[in-house]
């Protein structure tokens, strides 16, 4: 059985509670029928309205979680927080995270154990720099970046993860990996996946993001390692990742 396309919105710092009613109003007007997974990451406080707004039509998932579930951790946010405004997913490690906040491979790695514990999906990020590309050594770089996010985690939990390919020099620049690049990546991940946790890795997605748009989401998504998006810029706008999700449609039909 192929896995289904997932189709991801991550909305960063964007939107403030109203706006982000108003776009995902916007997306679900323009969204194809579609028999993929589509799912957004508003702002924190935006999460309930969009959870209310858009029902099961959607999974709405937070940007970041804290791997506590509560105590002295002033500014941050629990997951029993997020499960219960309706959260199923977190985003987990993404590179602006990394590279702004301090997030470490060992925080990744809580994070990841305790969103599974909590009953929520974690997109466990990795990617590499252009510095990092540019040495080489970049595949055997990912490939630690996963392992050590997955650390411990046993294969009877590891299918409720998904994974997000993000190379850091594509992640708003424009400069989007080519479908070989962005290949390569993922069907190492999909191996190494399957020599971690055998058939349990079957159901794992796997997304490319950075600079994924309308223009060339079918190339990527029709890639056989890839499952699918996670899309920054293009998800703010109603058409665009609707023509994304059209795509997704086009590529993988049935
Ligand atoms: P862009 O699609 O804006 O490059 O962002 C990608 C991203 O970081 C999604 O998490």
């Amino acid at each position: 059985m192929p896995r289904t396309k997932l189709l991801a919105g991550n909305w960063k710092m964007n939107k403030t509670p109203q706006e982000a009613l108003a776009l995902v109003q916007g997306l679900l007007e323009a969204l194809p029928e579609t028999r993929h997974t589509v799912a957004v990451f508003p702002p924190y406080l935006a999460l309930e309205r969009v959870v209310d707004a858009v029902g099961d039509r959607l999974l709405v998932g937070a940007q970041n979680c804290h791997f506590e579930a509560q105590g002295a951790f002033t500014g941050e946010v629990s997951l029993p927080m997020l499960s219960e405004v309706g959260a199923r997913a977190v985003l987990v490690g993404h590179s602006e995270r990394r590279q702004f906040f301090g997030e470490t491979d060992e925080s990744v790695n809580k994070k990841t154990k305790a969103a599974l514990a909590a009953g929520l999906i974690p997109f466990v990020c990795i990617g590499e720099t252009l510095p990092e590309r540019r040495q080489g050594g970049y595949l055997a770089l990912l490939e630690r970046q996963l392992r050590a996010a997955l650390d411990g985690l046993p294969a009877a939990a590891a299918g409720g993860i998904v994974v997000a390919y993000e190379p850091v020099w594509a992640i708003g620049t424009g400069v989007t990996a080519t479908d070989g690049e962005a290949e390569e990546v993922c069907a190492l991940l999909r191996a190494l996946l399957g020599r971690l946790y055998g058939e349990a890795a079957a159901g794992i997605r796997i997304l490319y993001g950075g600079s994924m748009n309308a223009q060339n989401a079918a190339g990527l998504l029709a890639s056989p390692s890839i499952d699918g998006g996670l899309i920054g810029g293009a998800s703010l706008k109603p058409q665009a990742f609707a023509a994304i999700v059209a795509a997704a449609n086009e590529v993988a039909a049935d």
